[in-house]
């Protein structure tokens, strides 16, 4: 697998973001949250797992703990500096790998993964960008692999289901359940849950 990136010099992140990634998402959200996400998702712990877009490790260190020794999560993050903080935070795991640059530039294997999961990404990524990104997550999964997303639904930060759901019909993806609620925090959220049927 190829890995990419930009240099860590040009990566800097906003302030507010590394703390409020540090207190929210990291300490509270990775211990409340995040695990009842996870177990929601019904891993067998087998799985070989792609999470896109997976940030400082907060949904990370949920998943690589549902996962045996068989199972395997690969980790997909275009920022070099919230993967070095991924790996300081999840050292102790050795069925984790990161990939680093952008999903539809790299050699990832095709029909391979088990599992991919999108938390939190594509709302971020260019709306004339989201196909490209959905299609490559698509090629990389296995036959009757599943795909799951959940993305905020705020109009200004966010997008429809409606979004989610075409994206994932015009890459092949079969719908096996789809739908919105509200957070903890009581915000929108929109979710889906597809296979791959070719
Ligand atoms: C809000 S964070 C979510 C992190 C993680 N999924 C979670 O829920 O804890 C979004 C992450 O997606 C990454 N990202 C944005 N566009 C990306 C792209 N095209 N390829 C890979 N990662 C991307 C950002 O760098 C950021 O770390």
């Amino acid at each position: 697998m190829a890995h990419e990136g930009n240099n860590m010099e040009t990566d800097r992140q906003p302030f507010a973001r590394i703390i409020e990634e540090e207190l929210i998402d990291y300490r509270i959200r990775t211990r409340f949250s995040h695990p009842v996400f996870v177990k929601s998702l019904g891993l067998s712990g087998t799985e070989r797992v792609l999470e896109f877009g997976s940030g400082g490790g907060c949904l990370s260190s949920a998943l690589v703990r549902s996962l045996i020794p068989e199972g395997s999560l690969s980790c997909v993050e275009i920022s070099p500096y919230w993967v070095e903080k991924a790996r300081r935070r999840l050292k102790s795991f050795t069925n984790i790998k990161y990939l680093i640059g952008d999903i539809t530039r790299m050699t990832i294997p095709k029909n391979h993964f088990d599992v991919v999961i999108i938390h939190f990404v594509l709302h971020d990524i260019e709306p004339a960008a989201r196909i490209d990104v959905v299609s490559a997550l698509a090629k990389c999964l296995r036959p009757e692999g599943i795909l799951f997303i959940s993305e905020p639904a705020k109009p200004e930060h966010g997008m429809p289901l409606s979004e989610i759901r075409a994206l994932m019909r015009d890459t092949g993806l079969r719908e096996i359940h789809t739908g919105c609620t509200r957070s903890w925090v009581r915000k929108w959220i929109c979710y889906g849950k597809f296979k791959k049927s070719w």
